[in-house]
């Protein structure tokens, strides 16, 4: 996983294309680098860790040019130094690649190359590519008129000996104004404009640029030039491609005056859910309406059962989705991790439909889970943020979360919407099985329309979480619990608190702790329980009471209580430590409430620890790797 931009036109180049990076450093961030064409000679600058110490070396020795590539990464092969940051080059030094996948076989290409005397300074695949190409390039062919074709004739040539996925750029010396995109797997967006092309990982390099674009699909190269793109398939046959305009403002890729990325995203999830809802909701409030999803209906009324694969955060979203369906639609639902799904033999048929949750929607582990789920024949549905990316292309119909772009690594405004989607699926399912009458769907979709105004009251205790988080910053380690659909908010908490301020935590089922963790508790060890009640809910009711006595025990053994509880709430009030209250809600929609104190919560002791939210260490926003 990485991020990969290029550009030919007539403006100045590197603002551009680190503008572009800095789009992109969600997707990895150990290092940065680019390579630019200037009269014929390739530049090349890289280095080490964040963006911004290449603007730093490129404000020392600057650079400029009429084309050129750029790449920010998350290490895969080869450790995160300056030496094995891309572009790379070839043996002449004239050629460069910026590369986001794996050759899965760069290992047999290198010992094949090496013997015909290349020589490497990296232990990257991505090396191995430019070499490769440049074995092929070879002497112009009579038929070849402008230089684009004998490089693309070299790419095409090593592409054939390459297995993996990768999305490539690809520049050489000897080519003026030419770049050459290749997409076999990870997405690869052009970007069009007049008389300039550009070449990224995600649109969200190009909105300052450019809104027109186009997706290349698997096993397609395009050939940019600031005369135009051609695009063809691996064996040089030509395909036009599908102009899309991207609606999303550029206005969306800022902070907007927000410390991070990440604390805008958890304000902006009022307004993200607001607009999820209009898109799926009949005005007239009664029915839930997919107009993306393209199998036909009696198909999912036949649907026996539901798999949910999703990886982190969404995996979260999932879990509560097996309980929103399983008690909505009567459905038999499982929740499964995408990267254990595949590996497992799953029993799966048209009567199976496979859900995939991911906001990015280029997850490997999911899409290969997806890729297997309909190997089988089972139907694939999609929930995901991003359009136009791999999921959506590869499910038969996706449900779009609506929630804008979301750059901070820790999912906030995209999980709430999946949650939100998950909720709606359960009635939709419900209602075209003739499960739920009108009048309940009616009902449950006001309750879900009123969770906005509540979320924004939660928002308003922001000032309490963070002198709350003030308490939490020298825990060692932190328990979250919850039992019935509390529980996978409690996982989710515990994630956020790991991925932002690298504290230890655990999400448990509240029952469970007296069969082992238990032993942990002591005065050190702070424990954050969500304990909601819907007063119209039996079931809440009773996990309420069963909580409690969970938080009691917890209580008994010395340990300190944070409780997120519903407003007025007395009984915990009276057993914890502190207590956060959250607005009333119904039992299925409450998890969508007690999740953004713990946002919160978890974003805050990061800043107080002085850990970088928007990229925390070692992680990356979509992982491409499986
Ligand atoms: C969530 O905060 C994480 N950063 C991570 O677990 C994420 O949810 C996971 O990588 C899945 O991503 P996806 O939704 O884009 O598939």
């Amino acid at each position: 996983m990485s991020g990969i931009i290029g550009y030919v036109g007539p403006r100045q180049i590197v603002p551009i294309l680190l503008n572009g990076l800095r789009r992109l450093e969600y997707r990895g961030y150990d290092s940065a680098g680019l390579a630019v064409v200037d009269e014929g000679r390739l530049e090349v600058r890289r280095a080490a860790g964040k963006l911004r110490h290449l603007e730093e070396l490129i404000r020392l020795h600057p650079l400029d040019g009429t084309y050129g590539i750029g790449h920010t990464r998350w290490a895969t092969h080869g450790r995160p130094t300056v030496e094995n940051a891309h572009p790379h080059c070839d043996c002449s030094g004239r050629l460069a690649v910026v590369h986001n996948g794996i050759v899965e076989n760069y290992l047999t290409l290198k010992g094949r190359l090496l013997a015909e005397g290349h020589a490497f300074r990296t232990e990257t695949d991505t090396e191995v590519i430019a070499h490769l190409i440049e074995a092929h390039l070879g002497q112009p062919l009579a038929s070849e008129v402008d230089p684009g074709s004998r490089l693309e004739r070299a790419v095409r040539a090593a592409l054939r000996e390459m297995t993996g996925v990768f999305a490539l750029a690809i520049i050489s010396a000897d080519v003026p104004e030419t770049i050459v995109a290749v997409r076999q797997g990870p997405p690869v967006v052009i970007g069009v404009g007049r008389d300039e092309y550009f070449v990224a990982s995600d649109v969200l390099a190009l909105l300052y640029y450019t809104r027109d674009v186009f997706f290349l699909e698997d096993g397609q190269i395009a050939t940019l030039t600031r005369q135009g793109v051609r695009v063809s398939d691996f064996e040089g046959n030509a395909v036009t491609p599908r102009l899309e305009r991207i609606e999303w403002e550029p206005i969306l890729v800022e902070k907007g005056g927000f410390p991070h990325f990440m604390l805008k995203e958890i304000y902006e999830q009022p307004r993200a859910l607001r607009d999820l809802l209009a898109a799926h909701t009949t005005s007239d409030g009664r029915r839930v309406r997919f107009e993306e999803i393209e199998m036909p209906e009696d198909h999912l009324r036949e649907v026996r059962h539901l798999r949910l694969v999703a990886c982190g955060g969404s995996w979260h979203a999932a879990l509560l989705g097996e309980f929103l369906i399983e008690h909505l639609a009567r459905l038999p639902t499982k929740a499964e991790y995408s990267s254990e799904f595949r590996y497992r033999d799953p029993i799966l048929d048209a009567g199976t439909l496979v859900v995939a949750l991911s906001q990015s929607g280029e997850t490997a582990d999911t899409l290969a889970a997806v890729r297997e789920a309909r190997r089988r024949g089972a139907p694939v549905l999609a929930i995901c943020n991003v359009r136009g990316a791999t999921l959506t292309r590869e499910a038969q119909g996706t449900i779009f979360l609506h929630a804008g772009p979301e750059i901070g690594v820790a999912s906030t405004k995209a999980f709430t919407a999946e949650v939100m989607a998950v909720y709606l699926l359960a009635l939709y399912l419900a209602q075209r099985r003739g499960r739920l009458d009108d009048a309940r769907a009616e009902q449950l979709i006001r309750e879900a329309w009123a969770i906005p105004e509540k979320l924004e009251r939660v928002l308003a205790t922001d000032d309490d979480l963070r002198a709350l988080a003030r308490e939490l910053v020298r825990a060692p380690a932190a328990f979250f619990l919850g039992r019935g659909v509390n529980y996978p908010m409690a996982l989710e908490g515990a994630l956020l608190l790991k991925e932002l301020a690298y504290v230890y935590a655990e999400g448990y089922p509240a029952g469970e702790m007296k069969h082992g963790p238990n032993a942990l508790i002591d005065e050190h060890l702070p424990v954050i329980a969500i304990n909601t009640r819907d007063p119209d809910s039996p079931l809440s009711h009773l996990l309420y009471e069963k909580t409690l006595a969970n938080i009691v025990e917890v209580k008994a053994r010395g340990g300190r209580v944070l409780g997120i509880v519903t407003e007025g709430d007395v009984e915990v009030r009276q057993v914890a430590d502190r207590i956060l209250e959250i607005p009333s809600a119904s039992y299925w929609l409450s998890p969508i409430l007690a999740i953004v104190p713990l946002q919160l919560l978890a974003y805050h002791v990061a800043v107080f620890k002085g850990c970088d939210v928007d990229q925390p260490r070692h992680l990356a926003k979509s992982v491409t790797v499986e």
